[in-house]
């Protein structure tokens, strides 16, 4: 198959593990004799550098024409004085939205290999760890109005939190149908003791919920299921939940499970059209130094070949190939115990591909 792959290679240490994802899937290529063309695409800091703009015009259309996006990340200390239409995470936001990505789906599994990294006690980490995140993407507080203005001789800041009907509705049959597939069962995080958003959340979920008696439903506050999640996350199959409360439950869904440097993520539409991205920054203080972990982007690239190419072969190879090299011990710095062995980014997207 030829597929035409839009990369967003970005900044800090995006670059470094991109370049181990194309590492990766130029190997699949060779092997499952596939065409994979990729559109280099500037977006985030460095576009900002080259042309001023976070997202230019010519990039997003790149984006739109292609088979999907590879994202590595965007972002860093050098642009935050920038105004906030043109901060390079503005891009990545332009991007979701244009691209009408409104599911953002991030799994949590703890791979037995990596106990070791967990945090958490092994009392809790034996009951395993295996849920996904279904993010709403394209709505909440990231997209309502931000606004700061002067009022009584100080200034105030406002965002809003909107959600209409229709979008919680379409995100909400994401995660049943991601149930249907998985342990059947939705709990559903919002903040309904306080939020009208979320009021209005919940009885959407509990509509659509009729439409799946084999999915069992409950609900939880965000603040609660924070606590849950690193108390016992074994409770989780899918969390539904709103752009914010995803972005934030996602971090310490990652992190229980070892390091947030090995989780991929999707973000999906209506068609095959993806973005795939790990769900780490930047880190732009490991940046260059080839420390980085390059698994969560290579995982992401994994993710694309199943969800919008159809690929579940080549996607299942990758997952085997990762695994293989962490039986064999190898780790980056951030996921290293006494007993492994220390690689940098380069080897370990080197170690990944030979493995194929
Ligand atoms: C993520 C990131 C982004 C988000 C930032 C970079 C805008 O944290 O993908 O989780 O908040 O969505
Ligand atoms: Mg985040």
């Amino acid at each position: 198959m030829r597929k035409e792959i839009a990369v967003i290679s970005g900044d800090g240490i995006g670059p470094e593990i991109t370049a181990q994802a194309i590492k990766v899937l130029d190997k699949i290529a060779h092997k499952f004799q596939h065409n994979f063309i990729y559109h280099q695409v500037l977006a985030g800091g460095c576009a900002i550098d080259a042309t001023g703009s976070c997202l230019p015009k010519e990039s997003l259309e790149i984006c739109l024409k292609s088979d999907s996006v590879l994202l590595g990340a965007v972002g860093g200390p050098k642009w935050d004085n920038q105004p906030s239409s043109n901060r390079p995470e503005t891009a990545l936001l332009q991007i979701r939205k244009e691209l009408g990505l409104f599911a953002n789906i991030r799994p949590a599994q703890l791979l037995p290999q990596l106990k070791d990294a967990s945090p958490l006690k092994s009392s809790i980490l034996d009951k395993g760890i295996d849920f996904v995140v279904v993010r709403e993407l394209i709505g909440g507080i990231y997209f309502g109005e931000h606004r700061t203005r002067e009022q009584n001789g100080e200034l105030l800041a406002t965002d809003i939190m909107a959600y209409t009907q229709s979008q919680i509705h379409r995100i909400a049959k994401v995660a049943f149908e991601i149930a249907r597939k998985r342990r059947k069962n939705v709990i559903s995080v919002d903040k309904a003791n306080v939020l009208d958003s979320s009021r209005l959340w919940r009885k959407v979920v509990e509509e659509v919920a009729a439409q799946y008696p084999d999915v069992s439903l409950s609900h939880m506050y965000v603040d609660n299921a924070a606590m849950q999640i690193c108390k016992d996350p074994s409770q989780f199959d899918v969390i539904l939940t709103e752009n914010m409360f995803g972005d934030i439950l996602s971090d310490e869904a990652s992190m229980i499970t070892g390091t947030i440097g090995t989780i991929p993520s999707s973000s999906l539409g209506e068609g095959t059209l993806g973005l795939y991205e790990p769900i780490h920054g930047s880190a732009p203080d490991i940046a260059n130094q080839d420390k980085a972990n390059p698994i969560g982007m290579i995982l992401s690239a994994a993710l694309m070949l199943d969800y919008s190419f159809g690929m579940k072969a080549e996607s299942q190879a990758i997952q085997k190939a990762v695994e293989k090299i962490l039986d064999a011990g190898y780790r980056t710095g951030d996921m290293m115990d006494a007993h492994s062995k220390l690689v940098g980014t380069q080897a370990m997207g080197t170690l990944i591909s030979e493995a194929l």
